[in-house]
Protein backbone atom coordinates (compact mmCIF):
# COMPACT_ATOMS: atom_id res chain seq x y z
CA UNK A 1 0.00 0.00 0.00
CA UNK A 2 0.88 3.81 -0.55
CA UNK A 3 1.49 5.35 2.79
CA UNK A 4 3.24 8.53 4.15
CA UNK A 5 5.39 7.49 6.10
CA UNK A 6 8.86 8.46 8.39
CA UNK A 7 10.76 5.45 7.12
CA UNK A 8 13.45 5.88 10.25
CA UNK A 9 14.26 8.77 13.29
CA UNK A 10 14.76 11.70 11.92
CA UNK A 11 14.28 10.87 8.24
CA UNK A 12 11.63 13.36 5.97
CA UNK A 13 8.41 11.71 5.18
CA UNK A 14 7.80 9.95 1.62
CA UNK A 15 5.01 8.73 0.07
CA UNK A 16 6.03 5.61 -0.77
CA UNK A 17 4.67 1.34 -0.31
CA UNK A 18 5.05 -0.46 2.71
CA UNK A 19 2.86 -3.80 2.90
CA UNK A 20 -0.60 -3.61 4.55
CA UNK A 21 -0.73 -3.97 8.61
CA UNK A 22 -1.86 -7.16 10.19
CA UNK A 23 -5.22 -6.67 11.81
CA UNK A 24 -4.93 -8.09 15.66
CA UNK A 25 -7.02 -7.91 18.78
CA UNK A 26 -9.28 -5.22 19.31
CA UNK A 27 -7.92 -3.47 16.18
CA UNK A 28 -9.99 -2.85 12.86
CA UNK A 29 -8.73 -2.21 9.56
CA UNK A 30 -9.52 -0.09 7.40
CA UNK A 31 -9.54 0.77 3.51
CA UNK A 32 -8.83 4.67 4.05
CA UNK A 33 -10.81 6.98 1.68
CA UNK A 34 -9.63 10.23 3.33
CA UNK A 35 -7.76 11.37 6.13
CA UNK A 36 -7.79 14.94 7.81
CA UNK A 37 -4.77 16.63 8.94
CA UNK A 38 -4.03 17.99 12.84
CA UNK A 39 -0.84 19.94 13.96
CA UNK A 40 -0.19 16.98 15.63
CA UNK A 41 0.74 15.16 12.41
CA UNK A 42 3.39 17.51 12.44
CA UNK A 43 4.80 17.16 15.54
CA UNK A 44 4.61 13.30 15.09
CA UNK A 45 6.94 13.68 11.54
CA UNK A 46 9.05 15.99 13.57
CA UNK A 47 9.97 13.51 16.50
CA UNK A 48 8.28 16.06 19.07
CA UNK A 49 7.04 13.15 21.15
CA UNK A 50 10.00 10.93 20.81
CA UNK A 51 10.63 11.52 24.63
CA UNK A 52 7.07 10.60 25.50
CA UNK A 53 6.19 7.56 23.80
CA UNK A 54 8.06 4.83 22.05
CA UNK A 55 8.03 5.33 18.24
CA UNK A 56 8.81 2.24 16.12
CA UNK A 57 9.67 2.45 12.11
CA UNK A 58 8.90 3.16 9.45
CA UNK A 59 6.31 5.10 11.03
CA UNK A 60 3.28 6.26 9.26
CA UNK A 61 2.23 9.77 9.47
CA UNK A 62 -1.71 10.86 9.83
CA UNK A 63 -4.63 10.08 13.13
CA UNK A 64 -8.17 10.79 11.79
CA UNK A 65 -9.69 8.72 8.87
CA UNK A 66 -12.98 7.69 7.11
CA UNK A 67 -13.06 4.61 5.12
CA UNK A 68 -14.32 1.09 4.62
CA UNK A 69 -13.38 -1.84 7.23
CA UNK A 70 -11.41 -3.97 5.44
CA UNK A 71 -10.90 -6.69 8.36
CA UNK A 72 -11.65 -7.12 11.88
CA UNK A 73 -9.62 -8.28 14.78
CA UNK A 74 -10.41 -10.55 17.90
CA UNK A 75 -13.13 -8.44 20.25
CA UNK A 76 -14.25 -6.15 18.12
CA UNK A 77 -17.93 -6.37 17.54
CA UNK A 78 -19.67 -2.84 16.65
CA UNK A 79 -18.06 -3.14 13.01
CA UNK A 80 -17.68 -5.19 10.34
CA UNK A 81 -16.24 -5.80 7.21
CA UNK A 82 -18.04 -3.35 4.41
CA UNK A 83 -19.10 -0.77 7.32
CA UNK A 84 -18.33 2.78 6.53
CA UNK A 85 -16.60 4.24 9.61
CA UNK A 86 -15.01 7.29 10.67
CA UNK A 87 -11.65 6.67 13.30
CA UNK A 88 -8.76 7.86 15.12
CA UNK A 89 -5.23 6.30 15.84
CA UNK A 90 -5.03 7.15 19.57
CA UNK A 91 -1.96 8.02 20.85
CA UNK A 92 -0.49 4.73 22.57
CA UNK A 93 2.71 3.16 22.64
CA UNK A 94 4.18 2.34 20.02
CA UNK A 95 3.70 5.13 17.89
CA UNK A 96 4.03 3.68 14.52
CA UNK A 97 0.93 3.02 12.95
CA UNK A 98 -1.16 6.33 10.76
CA UNK A 99 -3.91 7.03 8.70
CA UNK A 100 -2.35 8.62 5.52
CA UNK A 101 -2.26 4.91 3.94
CA UNK A 102 -4.42 3.11 1.59
CA UNK A 103 -4.89 1.46 4.66
CA UNK A 104 -4.83 2.26 8.44
CA UNK A 105 -5.06 0.45 11.35
CA UNK A 106 -6.86 1.68 14.26
CA UNK A 107 -8.32 0.90 17.78
CA UNK A 108 -11.66 -0.26 17.67
CA UNK A 109 -12.72 2.30 20.77
CA UNK A 110 -11.94 4.91 18.49
CA UNK A 111 -13.98 3.87 14.97
CA UNK A 112 -17.60 4.72 14.92
CA UNK A 113 -19.67 3.98 12.05
CA UNK A 114 -20.06 6.92 9.59
CA UNK A 115 -23.48 7.82 8.77
CA UNK A 116 -24.63 7.52 5.40
CA UNK A 117 -25.62 11.46 4.82
CA UNK A 118 -21.71 12.46 5.36
CA UNK A 119 -18.66 12.57 2.78
CA UNK A 120 -15.78 10.68 3.52
CA UNK A 121 -13.91 13.92 3.98
CA UNK A 122 -16.40 15.75 5.92
CA UNK A 123 -16.16 12.51 8.59
CA UNK A 124 -12.03 12.67 8.25
CA UNK A 125 -12.02 16.23 9.42
CA UNK A 126 -14.02 15.07 12.13
CA UNK A 127 -12.42 13.26 15.00
CA UNK A 128 -9.61 14.65 16.86
CA UNK A 129 -10.23 18.09 16.38
CA UNK A 130 -14.36 17.56 17.11
CA UNK A 131 -13.27 15.87 20.23
CA UNK A 132 -10.55 18.46 21.19
CA UNK A 133 -13.95 20.97 21.13
CA UNK A 134 -16.02 18.87 23.14
CA UNK A 135 -13.23 18.17 25.27
CA UNK A 136 -11.68 22.16 26.13
CA UNK A 137 -16.06 22.94 26.45
CA UNK A 138 -16.36 20.10 29.03
CA UNK A 139 -13.12 21.37 30.83
CA UNK A 140 -14.52 24.99 31.23
CA UNK A 141 -18.08 23.93 31.75
CA UNK A 142 -19.92 25.88 29.80
CA UNK A 143 -23.44 26.77 30.45
CA UNK A 144 -25.87 28.74 28.57
CA UNK A 145 -26.18 32.01 29.38
CA UNK A 146 -22.25 32.71 29.82
CA UNK A 147 -19.41 34.17 27.52
CA UNK A 148 -16.80 32.22 26.07
CA UNK A 149 -13.63 33.35 24.62
CA UNK A 150 -12.36 31.55 22.18
CA UNK A 151 -8.87 32.34 21.32
CA UNK A 152 -7.88 30.56 18.42
CA UNK A 153 -11.36 29.86 17.05
CA UNK A 154 -10.44 30.08 13.01
CA UNK A 155 -8.59 27.13 12.90
CA UNK A 156 -9.33 23.31 12.93
CA UNK A 157 -10.47 22.82 16.87
CA UNK A 158 -12.08 26.50 16.76
CA UNK A 159 -14.82 26.00 13.84
CA UNK A 160 -16.12 23.24 15.91
CA UNK A 161 -15.78 24.61 19.44
CA UNK A 162 -17.25 28.00 18.05
CA UNK A 163 -20.31 25.88 17.21
CA UNK A 164 -20.63 23.61 19.48
CA UNK A 165 -20.90 26.50 22.55
CA UNK A 166 -23.29 28.54 20.31
CA UNK A 167 -25.28 25.58 20.20
CA UNK A 168 -25.50 24.87 23.89
CA UNK A 169 -26.77 28.64 24.17
CA UNK A 170 -23.02 30.30 25.23
CA UNK A 171 -22.42 33.28 23.95
CA UNK A 172 -18.96 33.22 21.92
CA UNK A 173 -15.97 35.57 21.45
CA UNK A 174 -13.78 34.39 19.16
CA UNK A 175 -10.45 35.54 17.28
CA UNK A 176 -9.63 36.48 13.52
CA UNK A 177 -8.62 38.73 11.55
CA UNK A 178 -11.10 40.99 9.55
CA UNK A 179 -11.20 39.01 6.79
CA UNK A 180 -12.40 36.36 8.93
CA UNK A 181 -15.40 37.95 11.05
CA UNK A 182 -17.81 36.85 8.77
CA UNK A 183 -16.96 33.10 8.44
CA UNK A 184 -17.27 33.32 12.33
CA UNK A 185 -20.03 34.89 12.88
CA UNK A 186 -21.58 32.17 10.79
CA UNK A 187 -20.59 29.66 12.87
CA UNK A 188 -22.05 30.92 15.58
CA UNK A 189 -19.71 33.86 17.21
CA UNK A 190 -20.99 37.09 18.58
CA UNK A 191 -18.41 38.94 18.84
CA UNK A 192 -15.01 38.49 16.47
CA UNK A 193 -11.74 40.25 18.02
CA UNK A 194 -8.93 41.05 16.15
CA UNK A 195 -5.83 38.65 17.39
CA UNK A 196 -3.76 40.84 15.12
CA UNK A 197 -4.97 44.62 16.41
CA UNK A 198 -4.42 45.76 19.76
CA UNK A 199 -4.46 43.20 22.82
CA UNK A 200 -7.32 40.66 22.80
CA UNK A 201 -7.64 40.86 26.50
CA UNK A 202 -8.32 44.51 25.88
CA UNK A 203 -10.29 44.69 23.11
CA UNK A 204 -12.91 41.74 25.07
CA UNK A 205 -13.00 44.02 28.28
CA UNK A 206 -14.04 47.10 26.10
CA UNK A 207 -17.55 44.80 25.27
CA UNK A 208 -17.79 42.98 28.71
CA UNK A 209 -16.11 44.96 31.17
CA UNK A 210 -16.97 42.62 33.73
CA UNK A 211 -14.77 39.84 32.09
CA UNK A 212 -15.77 36.59 30.24
CA UNK A 213 -17.06 33.25 32.14
CA UNK A 214 -14.54 30.94 30.62
CA UNK A 215 -11.51 30.97 28.15
CA UNK A 216 -10.81 28.27 25.80
CA UNK A 217 -7.51 28.67 24.66
CA UNK A 218 -6.27 27.01 21.05
CA UNK A 219 -3.54 29.41 20.02
CA UNK A 220 -1.49 30.71 22.93
CA UNK A 221 2.13 29.26 23.88
CA UNK A 222 2.85 31.20 26.70
CA UNK A 223 0.64 32.47 29.84
CA UNK A 224 2.31 35.94 29.36
CA UNK A 225 0.76 36.20 25.79
CA UNK A 226 -2.38 34.40 26.82
CA UNK A 227 -5.55 36.24 26.73
CA UNK A 228 -6.27 35.63 31.17
CA UNK A 229 -6.87 39.35 31.18
CA UNK A 230 -10.06 38.83 29.30
CA UNK A 231 -11.41 35.96 32.35
CA UNK A 232 -13.82 37.30 35.07
CA UNK A 233 -11.69 36.03 38.33
CA UNK A 234 -13.21 32.78 39.33
CA UNK A 235 -13.35 31.88 35.63
CA UNK A 236 -11.93 28.76 34.16
CA UNK A 237 -9.62 28.25 31.41
CA UNK A 238 -8.91 25.13 29.00
CA UNK A 239 -5.66 25.01 27.00
CA UNK A 240 -5.03 22.53 24.18
CA UNK A 241 -1.29 23.64 22.83
CA UNK A 242 1.25 23.70 25.57
CA UNK A 243 1.27 26.98 27.61
CA UNK A 244 4.37 27.90 29.24
CA UNK A 245 3.98 28.72 32.70
CA UNK A 246 0.13 28.53 32.59
CA UNK A 247 -0.52 26.72 36.30
CA UNK A 248 1.12 29.56 37.98
CA UNK A 249 -0.88 32.56 36.05
CA UNK A 250 -3.78 31.30 36.34
CA UNK A 251 -3.45 30.58 40.19
CA UNK A 252 -2.09 34.36 40.14
CA UNK A 253 -5.53 35.94 38.15
CA UNK A 254 -7.35 33.79 40.59
CA UNK A 255 -8.65 31.16 37.73
CA UNK A 256 -8.53 27.97 37.82
CA UNK A 257 -8.56 25.30 34.70
CA UNK A 258 -5.15 24.08 32.40
CA UNK A 259 -3.96 22.18 29.47
CA UNK A 260 -5.54 19.32 28.72
CA UNK A 261 -4.99 16.20 25.86
CA UNK A 262 -8.19 14.95 23.70
CA UNK A 263 -9.20 11.62 22.88
CA UNK A 264 -11.07 10.87 20.03
CA UNK A 265 -12.52 7.84 21.32
CA UNK A 266 -16.12 6.34 19.44
CA UNK A 267 -18.27 7.88 22.24
CA UNK A 268 -17.28 11.50 21.33
CA UNK A 269 -16.92 10.95 17.42
CA UNK A 270 -20.15 9.06 17.03
CA UNK A 271 -22.56 11.52 18.38
CA UNK A 272 -20.60 14.23 16.31
CA UNK A 273 -20.59 12.50 13.24
CA UNK A 274 -24.79 12.15 13.32
CA UNK A 275 -25.02 15.66 14.25
CA UNK A 276 -22.25 16.74 11.08
CA UNK A 277 -25.01 14.22 9.13
CA UNK A 278 -27.94 16.07 10.25
CA UNK A 279 -26.61 19.83 9.69
CA UNK A 280 -26.65 20.84 13.31
CA UNK A 281 -22.69 20.23 12.94
CA UNK A 282 -20.85 21.83 10.02
CA UNK A 283 -17.59 20.40 9.20
CA UNK A 284 -15.43 23.37 7.57
CA UNK A 285 -13.25 21.36 4.99
CA UNK A 286 -11.80 24.49 3.72
CA UNK A 287 -9.10 22.53 1.66
CA UNK A 288 -9.14 18.88 0.11
CA UNK A 289 -5.68 17.81 -1.31
CA UNK A 290 -4.84 14.34 -3.38
CA UNK A 291 -2.66 11.87 -1.27
CA UNK A 292 0.18 12.66 -3.10
CA UNK A 293 -0.51 16.18 -2.12
CA UNK A 294 -0.06 15.57 1.72
CA UNK A 295 2.77 17.13 2.25
CA UNK A 296 1.51 20.29 1.11
CA UNK A 297 -0.85 20.10 3.32
CA UNK A 298 1.27 19.23 5.88
CA UNK A 299 3.65 22.16 5.34
CA UNK A 300 0.70 24.75 4.59
CA UNK A 301 -0.63 23.45 8.49
CA UNK A 302 2.78 23.97 9.88
CA UNK A 303 3.23 27.43 9.05
CA UNK A 304 0.19 27.86 11.44
CA UNK A 305 -3.06 29.77 9.17
CA UNK A 306 -4.66 27.04 8.82
CA UNK A 307 -8.69 28.05 8.15
CA UNK A 308 -11.20 25.24 9.41
CA UNK A 309 -9.89 21.62 8.06
CA UNK A 310 -6.91 20.10 5.41
CA UNK A 311 -8.55 16.90 4.23
CA UNK A 312 -6.73 14.36 2.09
CA UNK A 313 -8.15 12.05 0.09
CA UNK A 314 -6.12 8.49 -0.53
CA UNK A 315 -8.78 6.58 -2.40
CA UNK A 316 -11.76 6.83 -4.39
N1 LIG B 1 -4.13 18.61 23.48
C1 LIG B 1 -4.86 18.02 22.54
O1 LIG B 1 -5.45 16.96 22.76
C2 LIG B 1 -5.03 18.71 21.22
C3 LIG B 1 -5.96 18.26 20.30
C4 LIG B 1 -6.14 18.98 19.11
C5 LIG B 1 -5.35 20.11 18.88
N2 LIG B 1 -4.42 20.47 19.80
C6 LIG B 1 -3.61 21.68 19.61
O2 LIG B 1 -4.51 22.78 19.64
C7 LIG B 1 -4.04 23.81 18.79
C8 LIG B 1 -5.14 24.19 17.79
O3 LIG B 1 -5.39 23.06 16.94
P1 LIG B 1 -6.07 23.26 15.52
O4 LIG B 1 -6.20 21.94 14.91
O5 LIG B 1 -7.25 24.13 15.66
O6 LIG B 1 -4.91 24.10 14.79
P2 LIG B 1 -4.98 24.89 13.40
O7 LIG B 1 -6.07 24.31 12.56
O8 LIG B 1 -3.59 24.92 12.89
O9 LIG B 1 -5.45 26.37 13.79
C9 LIG B 1 -4.65 27.20 14.57
C10 LIG B 1 -5.30 28.58 14.49
O10 LIG B 1 -4.75 29.40 15.52
C11 LIG B 1 -4.72 30.74 15.02
N3 LIG B 1 -3.72 31.47 15.79
C12 LIG B 1 -2.39 31.31 15.79
N4 LIG B 1 -1.80 32.17 16.64
C13 LIG B 1 -2.81 32.88 17.19
C14 LIG B 1 -2.85 33.90 18.16
N5 LIG B 1 -1.75 34.37 18.73
N6 LIG B 1 -4.05 34.40 18.53
C15 LIG B 1 -5.18 33.93 17.99
N7 LIG B 1 -5.21 32.95 17.04
C16 LIG B 1 -4.02 32.44 16.65
C17 LIG B 1 -4.38 30.61 13.57
O11 LIG B 1 -4.92 31.71 12.87
P3 LIG B 1 -4.03 32.99 12.38
O12 LIG B 1 -3.54 32.68 11.03
O13 LIG B 1 -5.02 34.13 12.34
O14 LIG B 1 -2.94 33.20 13.37
C18 LIG B 1 -5.07 29.28 13.18
O15 LIG B 1 -6.32 29.55 12.60
C19 LIG B 1 -2.77 23.26 18.15
O16 LIG B 1 -1.66 23.69 18.91
C20 LIG B 1 -2.92 21.75 18.28
O17 LIG B 1 -1.67 21.09 18.30
C21 LIG B 1 -4.23 19.80 20.95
Amino acid sequence: MRALHVPAAGQAPQLAELPIPEVTDGQVLIRVKAAGLNPLDNGVAAGALTGMLPHEYPLILGRDAAGVVEAVGAGVEHVQPGDEVIGHVLLAPPIRQGTLAEFALLPAEAVALKPAGLSFAAAAALPLAGAAAVATIDAVDAQPGQVVLVNGATGGVGSFAVQLLAARGVTVVATGTATDAERLSQLGATTVVDHTGEPVAEQVRAVYPDGVDALIDLASTDAATAPLGAVRKGGRVAALSSVAGLEDALAEAGLTGGGLLARAAREVTGPLAEQAADGSLAVDVTTVLPFDRATEGLAALAAGHARGKTVITIQD
